[in-house]
């Protein structure tokens, strides 16, 4: 199972104050180092972590995969075709919202989601759909064409009770191989961190993780790179399972 490394929050600490460090290139040079299989980021709509020039300044020394994270809209479309990274993952977006709180709608969105898939195609890149562990979004992305789901596990994270959280579990597994049958490759992500991602990783079906929050975190105690090796420790330990 790949590990997609999303460094947003590097960025994040570096536009609290203004500054030009942390560097998100050393992050990203570093943490492929370190056994990343991709580096993910987000380019929000109020760009409050990383920036237009990240993406620019990024692209060229990346020597795995560009993941890039974005809303449906035309102007993320023109950078995206502008930037041309091999992968895009399309996120509902709220301004007001902490993160990405839940999956895109693609039933509801479907034309304008159509649309924007079909232009990043039609470029070479590879686009998955963030969507919730539910089949009708999963046949919704299969009818569009995107060949990529990112099952959002926000809620897998966030619940506190062990049989709810078992709950979400047995239905992430589920979708992940209904996604699969219907010839989807499944990644996975969000919330996840060095306590929950071994059952998530357990999961056959699933191809890539994308995880950012809990890395950046571990590494103030322990380093940017320990703090990756780990996590991929922790993905090895739940396939073993
Ligand atoms: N996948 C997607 C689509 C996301 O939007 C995010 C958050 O930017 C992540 C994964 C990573 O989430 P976290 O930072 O909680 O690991």
């Amino acid at each position: 199972m790949k590990l997609g490394v999303n460094i947003d929050h590097i960025a994040t600490i570096r536009q609290a104050r203004g500054t030009d460090y942390p560097s998100i290139l050393e992050a990203a040079t570093l943490a492929e180092q370190a056994g990343a299989d991709s580096i993910t980021l987000h380019l929000r709509e109020d760009r409050r972590h990383m920036q237009d020039r990240d993406l620019y300044e990024l692209k060229p020394l990346l020597t795995t995969k560009m993941n890039l994270e974005m809303a449906a809209t035309a102007e993320m479309l023109a950078i995206a075709l502008d930037v041309a990274p091999q992968d895009v993952c399309l996120v509902p977006e709220r301004r007001e919202e902490r993160t990405t709180e839940g999956g895109l709608d693609v039933i509801t969105h479907y034309q304008q989601i159509e649309k924007i898939t079909q232009a990043l195609k039609e470029a070479d890149i590879r686009v998955s759909l963030f969507i919730a562990p539910d089949k009708a979004q999963v046949d919704a992305t299969a009818k569009l064409g995107a060949p990529v789901i990112e099952i959002h596990t926000g809620h897998y994270a966030n619940l506190t009770d062990a049989n709810l959280q078992q709950q979400e579990l047995n239905k992430i597994k589920m979708i992940s191989a209904y996604a699969q049958e219907k010839g989807l490759v499944v990644n996975a992500g969000h919330g996840l961190h060095y306590e929950n991602v071994q059952q998530i990783a357990q999961i056959k079906q699933i191809d890539e993780l994308n995880i950012g929050h809990a890395i950046v975190a571990k590494a103030i105690f322990i380093g940017w790179e320990n703090a990756i090796q780990l996590m991929k420790q922790c993905m090895d330990e739940g396939q073993k399972r």
